[in-house]
């Protein structure tokens, strides 16, 4: 019998099993009432007093190996389907998800690099300003209405101390630090007192774009424009300019490109005139020179400003206004192919 028992536990020390039914197989054949141990057990009962000293020890010992056999291969075998879910190499990779740009970065991007290829570098300004950055070195009358607390809004008491209205001040801030040749881009966010609507909002993005220079012309501007525009709306895009008045350029323009909606033929968002209206230039006042310490006689310089929003609104038709300060993520996505 200690034969028996010596072989089955040899036996059982090499079991393997690859499945959990084969591990119910295995219990049955060595564990179970018929099994061969119970057999074991069986036998044992009927042997005489003095073997049955000798024998039990090492039937009981047996019987708790085969138990803890088959514990340990049913734990190994479940531990492995865990690994295996845990790390199956057939599964594709899960997606990382990307935040997207915000349409507004992306266009405002899209407008330095241009301006960039042709030698601009962007400059930035405070948005807590002063007055005379941002009407009086401009050339801004001191009864021009722009200063009114309607567009303006001020802070604390002292109307010194206000929030930018746009960014040519930072032409002056510029202008005031550093000596032509200056070719500068300046991006950034402005503030007017305007009731929120799907067309007007208290605070929106300008760029703004400066060239000063000996013997900067109408012809430089209207080229720069005219590469811009392309470059922005497609190598078809035409361009026109339209006399205007700004305080800090003489004399001033406001440019229109053909409908990139319409191709100029004529649409609702054109109005039927085939020309949408993109921004404001002109060549800078001497004035404005002269008060930021710069000499009018040896330079000049144009300047020219455009709403983010508005190209932004050209390129991918964003009907409100609103949307672009909202964070609607289903807004937001649908801009993710657009950088
Ligand atoms: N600052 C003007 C505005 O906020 C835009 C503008 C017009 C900027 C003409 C310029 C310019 O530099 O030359 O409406």
């Amino acid at each position: 019998m200690l034969e028996k028992i010596e072989n089955l536990k040899a036996e059982i020390e090499n079991l393997s099993a690859t499945s959990s039914e084969e591990v119910e197989a295995l219990r049955i054949k060595y564990l179970s009432k018929k099994g061969e141990i119970s057999a074991l057990m069986n036998d044992f009962r009927s042997l005489p007093g003095e073997e049955k000293r000798a024998l039990g020890a090492p039937l009981n010992q047996l019987k708790d190996f085969a138990t803890e056999k088959i514990a340990a291969l049913r734990e190994a075998l479940e531990n492995k389907e865990v690994d295996a879910a845990e790390f199956d190499m057939t599964r594709s990779a899960s997606p990382v998800k990307l935040g997207t740009r915000h349409p507004l970065s992306v266009v405002r991007n899209e407008i330095v690099s241009i301006f960039s290829r042709l030698g601009f570098s962007i400059a930035e300004g405070p948005e807590i300003e002063d007055d005379w950055h941002v009407f009086s070195s401009l050339n801004f009358a001191p009864d021009h209405p722009a200063r009114d607390m309607q567009d303006t809004f001020f802070i604390q008491r002292n109307p010194d101390v206000l929030l930018r209205t746009h960014t040519s001040s930072v032409q002056s801030r510029v202008m005031e630090n550093t000596q032509p040749p200056i070719r500068i881009i300046c991006p950034g966010r402005v503030y007017r007192n305007e009731a929120i609507s799907a067309r007007a909002h208290c605070f929106f993005h300008q760029v703004e774009a400066l060239y000063v220079d000996e013997n900067v012309s109408f012809a430089d501007l209207k080229q720069t424009l005219l590469y811009f525009a392309r470059e922005m709306f497609g190598p078809d895009t035409k361009i026109r300019l339209r006399p205007s008045y700004f305080p800090f350029t003489e004399p001033s323009a406001e440019m229109d490109i053909s409908c990139n909606l319409c191709g100029g033929k004529g649409c609702s968002f054109c109005k039927h005139t085939g020309w949408v209206e993109i921004l404001g230039c002109g060549m800078v006042d001497p004035n404005v020179l002269d008060a930021c310490g710069i000499d009018s006689k040896k330079y000049s310089g144009f300047a020219l400003g455009m709403g983010v929003e508005r190209i932004t609104n050209l390129k991918y038709q964003v009907k409100d206004l609103r949307m672009f300060s909202e964070n609607d993520t289903r807004f937001l996505r649908e801009f993710t192919a657009a950088h």
